[in-house]
């Protein structure tokens, strides 16, 4: 079993919405780039983060975009004859958390819905980086229910784009 700490990350509307027709429902260049300085910043140089997410979250992000850079990509599937070219294809939460080698410093969980879902329940979750953006969306995918185990909450930032505000929390 790993030893490492592992996260999710997620991004939720007023009413938990995460999700629209397998795309993010919104679109802020500060939430973008706090997304990115989390799952990329490394306390020692010599390592990365890895960042493990559903099949669905892989093809919602932009061609470009993908492989997340700097990052090691996990994306799980149980379709074994799904490749992936530059990222590491795994049929389960538990054997993709196990990839991280000696190189990887943290592991960052970054949806979809389903796979959070089964994430709440690991029993090595360290903690959520939970990014509340305070407006509502029209969403077809929701975050569960946060586990009430994670009552320690401390507010990171917070910040605003186009009159919207974010509140930047970690749960642990
Ligand atoms: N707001 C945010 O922060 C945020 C973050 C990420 C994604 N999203 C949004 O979430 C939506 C996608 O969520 P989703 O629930 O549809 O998809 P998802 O969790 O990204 O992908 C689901 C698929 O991944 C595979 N999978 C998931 N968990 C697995 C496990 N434990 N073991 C093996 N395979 C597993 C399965 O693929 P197979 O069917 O091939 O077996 C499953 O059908 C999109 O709208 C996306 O934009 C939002």
């Amino acid at each position: 079993m790993s030893n490492k700490e592992v996260y999710i990350i997620v991004a939720v509307d007023c009413k938990n919405g995460i999700g629209k027709d397998n795309l993010m429902p919104w679109h802020f260049k500060k939430e973008t780039q706090y997304f990115k300085e989390i799952t990329t910043a490394v306390k020692d140089p010599s390592k990365k983060n890895m960042v493990i997410m559903g099949k669905n979250t892989w093809y919602s992000l932009p061609e470009k975009y993908r492989p997340l850079k700097d990052r090691k990509n996990v994306v799980l599937t149980r379709d074994a004859s799904l490749k992936i070219e530059g990222v590491e294809v795994s049929s389960s939460l538990e054997d993709a958390v196990n990839l991280a080698g000696d190189d990887i410093e943290t592991i960052f969980i970054i949806g979809g819905a389903t796979l959070f879902q089964e994430s709440l329940s690991y029993p090595n979750l360290t903690g959520l980086y939970i990014t509340f953006v305070e407006k509502e969306y029209e969403c077809d995918t929701h975050f569960p229910e946060i586990p009430a185990k994670f009552s320690n909450k401390q507010l990171l930032k917070e910040d605003e784009e186009n009159g919207v505000k974010f509140k930047f929390m970690l749960y642990k």
